[in-house]
């Protein structure tokens, strides 16, 4: 359970933080405003260019390689911008598209748990889902195989970029993890547009090739958006079904008995525990909802992991059952930025659970607490080992 959703649904579905925020709690708050355009995304870049003044001045640095890469990201992005950039990469996420990734999701869990299945252990986050998460993107934009170690290091730098809590030592560090990571991509794009191969680097060189307005630094920002988008997210939502299964033994059955449960399963899973607890978006003019008035401009928090766990949406929502009926979770967002990698994250989760499930039916966590991961955008343990054969 999560007491304090509880407490903000019933009491003040409309919060104030001590910060001056505001936390959107109930579902069907949350879900008709996601698609509301008079409310338009956060400005977390120029809030990072203001800090990067702090730092120049200083001489101890500058962030805004990160600040201006992050300017082109999907979620950070209004329309028209948002409109255009979207139609760019939509195509390579459609479910049919990825469907088609799906032997290769496999061959990688295979290849995950090959590594260890002689130790009788592994560690769920760094030995299957980050691998995973990281590789799958890596090979759908065409990065070579003896460069992936770098960028798994990359993106584990950047992913914590959009969480509100940073320092600015943490920035300045995330600055130069930008700078390496955009330095290696304008390489690879000068590679492809010598000599072009079918993948999504190709295909976006293509797009713009053909006259389509996207400039360089903009597919640059593309290539990055992806991994922070599409790792610690995937990566939660492995860790989180792993660990649902094992604490809810009698559910881990009945998907081990009929593994065609595994798609209920993973909406289950994302919303029981959502990998992504909360969205920001600013309103453009002041707009009141259960008394209160929240003026333009002040940043609002939607949670969607409270929206997920609504008694009035979801009967007897903290129970985990694999078989919810009518399971219309929001763990994906929704509206104009909900998730474009949705189809990839359901194959990774599928296929990483049911391999999983079939190989080590006896599977256990190793005794002890969970380790969470320390901030308020995403949730998940930040290692979690198992037993493979107790
Ligand atoms: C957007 C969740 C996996 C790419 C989002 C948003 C959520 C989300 C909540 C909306 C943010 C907002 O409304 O402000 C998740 C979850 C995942 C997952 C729970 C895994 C279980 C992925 C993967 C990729 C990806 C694998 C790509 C490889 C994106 C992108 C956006 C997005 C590009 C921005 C879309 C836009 O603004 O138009 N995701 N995501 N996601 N996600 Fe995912």
């Amino acid at each position: 359970p999560y007491p304090v959703y509880t407490r903000l649904r019933e009491e003040e579905p409309v919060h104030r933080t001590v910060m001056g925020a505001w936390v959107i709690t109930r579902y069907a708050d949350v879900k008709v405003l996601l698609r509301d355009n008079t409310f338009g995304v956060f400005d977390i870049p120029t809030r990072i260019e203001r800090k990067s003044q702090f730092l120049e001045r200083n001489k101890t640095g500058e962030l805004r390689t990160l600040a201006q890469a992050m300017r082109r990201w999907l979620m950070l992005c209004d329309p028209p911008d948002h409109t255009r950039l979207r139609g760019l990469v939509n195509r390579s996420f459609t479910p049919s598209a990825v469907e088609a990734l799906r032997p290769r999701v496999q061959e990688m869990v295979d290849q995950l748990i090959a590594r260890v299945r002689d130790t009788g252990k592994m560690e769920i986050v760094g030995e299957l889902a980050c691998p995973l998460a990281v590789t799958m993107i890596a090979s759908m934009l065409g990065v070579p195989e003896e460069a992936h170690a770098s960028v798994t290091r990359w993106a584990d730098g950047l992913s914590r970029v959009l969480d509100p809590l940073r320092s600015l030592e943490q920035y300045a560090e995330m600055n130069r993890v930008a700078q390496e990571f955009l330095e290696y991509f304008r390489q690879l794009f000068a590679e492809r547009r010598r000599n072009p191969q079918n993948d999504l680097i190709s295909s976006l060189i293509a797009v713009t090739d053909q006259g389509d307005k996207l400039t360089e630094d903009e597919m640059l920002s593309v290539c990055m958006l992806l991994f922070i988008a599409g790792e610690k997210t995937t990566v939660n939502l492995i860790s989180n079904g792993v660990l649902a299964l094992l604490r809810h033994r009698d559910e881990f059955e009945r998907l081990k008995q009929d593994p065609a449960l595994i798609r209920g399963a993973i909406d289950e899973i994302l919303r029981y525990d959502s990998p992504v607890q909360l969205n920001t978006r600013v309103p453009k003019k002041d707009f009141t909802l259960h008394g209160k008035t929240i003026p333009a401009g002040d940043l609002i928090y939607f949670s969607l992991g409270s929206a997920n766990r609504d008694p009035s949406q979801f009967p007897d929502p903290d129970k985990f059952d694999i078989t919810r009926k009518e399971n219309r979770h929001l763990a994906f967002s929704g509206g104009i930025h909900y998730c474009l990698g949705a189809a990839l994250a359901l194959i990774e989760g599928q296929l990483a659970i049911s391999t999983l499930a079939r190989e080590f039916p006896k599977m256990e966590l190793v005794p002890g607490t969970i380790d969470w991961q320390k901030e308020i955008i995403f949730r998940g343990p930040q290692t979690l080992p198992v037993l493979l054969n107790p």
